[in-house]
């Protein structure tokens, strides 16, 4: 079949999209509010996006009045966020976070999880996080009823035991983040893998 994304099936897009184009990782993003309070949400139109320098972009869409949802509003006022990435010992926590609470709660408190405060940005990172990438907002892009937040890493938190003391590698067998499915609510673990060598 084929799908006309621009006029006769655009209402079908993102159900297609996001369910073709998967796994995908998910940055469950802290910003701050002006009042202080910490907001955490989970964003899969996420990645990175180069090493030199370190960037990454993740991609929240307008509430349906147009208006920016709170993570892209505080990228843009404080010119912060932290990713904190997941593995499955948060994925319930994480999915809880999506839900819309008042603009200055946060949901950090709300569902009484613990953060720590992280080194070059003033954002906390989630406390439990398996790695946190600390970013400055480089460029925040309208197009349509998205924003392409593009951030800048300034460090990176690597929880002490994933790091081989031995090569200063990711221990990938003790890394397990979860990856994003279908629409709506599917998800995948990704503690099954394999290796191509590449030809060189
Ligand atoms: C796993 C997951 C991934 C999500 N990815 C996105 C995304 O890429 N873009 C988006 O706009 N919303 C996404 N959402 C929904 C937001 O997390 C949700 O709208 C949240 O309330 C936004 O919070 P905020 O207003 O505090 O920024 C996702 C939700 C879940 C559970």
């Amino acid at each position: 079949m084929i799908f006309d994304l621009q006029h006769q099936h655009a209402e079908r897009a993102y159900t297609l999209l996001a369910s073709l184009v998967c796994p995908r990782p998910i940055a469950w993003v802290t910003t701050l509010h002006p009042n202080g309070s910490i907001n955490a949400a989970p964003f899969s139109f996420f990645n990175v996006i180069g090493d030199e320098p370190p960037m990454v972009i993740f991609c929240p869409g307008n509430r349906e009045d147009g208006s920016p949802k709170d993570s892209a509003l505080h990228c843009a006022e404080q010119g912060e966020f932290v990713v904190n990435l997941v593995d499955l010992s948060l994925a319930d926590a994480m999915v809880q976070t999506s839900q819309s609470l008042p603009s200055g709660v946060s949901e950090l408190e709300h569902f009484h999880i613990a953060t720590e405060p992280s080194q070059s940005v003033a954002v906390p990172r989630i406390a439990a996080t398996p790695a946190a990438l600390e970013c400055r907002v480089h460029d925040i892009q309208e197009i349509g009823g998205n924003r392409l937040v593009i951030g800048l890493v300034q460090r990176l938190f690597v929880r002490d035991d994933l790091i081989d003391p031995a090569t200063e590698r990711l221990r990938t067998d003790l890394y397990h983040p979860i990856g994003r499915m279908a629409v709506p609510d599917w998800y995948c673990h990704t503690n099954v893998q394999f290796e191509i060598k590449r030809p060189r």
